[in-house]
């Protein structure tokens, strides 16, 4: 199915449990670059150089002149329609789950509450020596490697770089939601990158109906029983539109 219809809306009315999966897309109508399109962060930067733990051992001041860069950008942007809508959806139903591969803390920023950091939060960093994590809020990034305010130690962005693991209970928490869930969203999102890429499959082998968000098609799209094609800032709203319509309407 490829619009927007009542038919399968009526499902949000009587899910008890929705699923999403998030994906750079959807903070691309923020100013926030994806990873992988003809602009895509992947296509001017090698993440081999830049997004490994052995490439900070290398050179972590141009690591995290790289994070800086994102951080700043990331600082500077809103959330969007996109955004706003996924926090007004978690309002409608009984148990929301928003897994997010993103890293720019706008889902928070939007209002939703129920976040699991796949990926981790580039607004956060974590100690090397003494494992503490810290906020950026006034960490002083002006020279190199910044220190950690408790122990002195060398800070890395608590982010997770590629051959890392995810945070365990992260991940725990995003099988158990795509396990349980009736509808299961991936919005904005390549679907590429393991184990987040798992996630729509394992929902949909469990029975959950699938909608993709994306402009593009994606290896979910094979199996998704709804696909689509335009951009999460405006399709999302309008499916928010239009269940508070049905709601009000009953
Ligand atoms: P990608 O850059 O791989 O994919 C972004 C997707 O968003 C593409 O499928 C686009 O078609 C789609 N898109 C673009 N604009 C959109 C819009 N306005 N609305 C909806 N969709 C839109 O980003 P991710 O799938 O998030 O990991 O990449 C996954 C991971 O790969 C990232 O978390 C990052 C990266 O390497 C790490 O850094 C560990």
């Amino acid at each position: 199915m490829k619009k927007i219809s009542d038919i399968w809306l009526n499902r949000f009315k009587t899910a008890s449990s929705v699923a999403v999966l998030t994906g750079a897309g959807i903070s691309a109508e923020s100013g926030v670059p994806t990873f992988r399109g003809e602009d895509g962060l992947w296509k001017k930067f090698r993440p081999e150089e830049l997004a490994n733990f052995d490439a900070f051992l290398k050179n972590p001041e141009l690591v995290w002149e790289w994070y800086n860069y994102r951080r700043k950008l990331i600082e500077e942007v809103k959330p969007n329609p996109g955004h706003f809508a996924l926090a007004e959806l978690e309002k409608r139903v009984h148990s929301f789950s928003l897994i997010t591969q993103n890293v720019d803390d706008l889902h928070r920023k939007a209002g939703s509450q129920n976040i699991i950091e796949l990926h981790g939060n580039i607004l956060r960093n974590r100690c090397l020596s003494c494992g503490r994590v810290s906020g950026s809020a006034d960490m002083d990034f002006s020279e190199g490697v910044p220190k950690c305010p408790q122990c002195g130690g060398r800070l890395r962005p608590d982010v997770v770089w590629f051959g890392e693991m995810l945070p365990e209970e992260a991940i725990q928490k995003a099988y158990a939601a795509a396990e349980t869930c009736d509808i299961f969203m991936v919005l904005g999102t390549s679907a590429v990158v393991y184990p987040a890429s798992a996630l729509p499959e394992i929902a949909f082998r469990k029975g959950a109906f699938i909608v993709e968000i994306n402009p593009e098609a994606t290896p979910v799209t094979a199996y998704a029983h709804v696909s689509l094609r335009g951009k999460t800032g405006e399709l999302l709203p309008e499916i928010v539109r239009k269940l508070t319509a049905g709601t009000e309407n009953d």
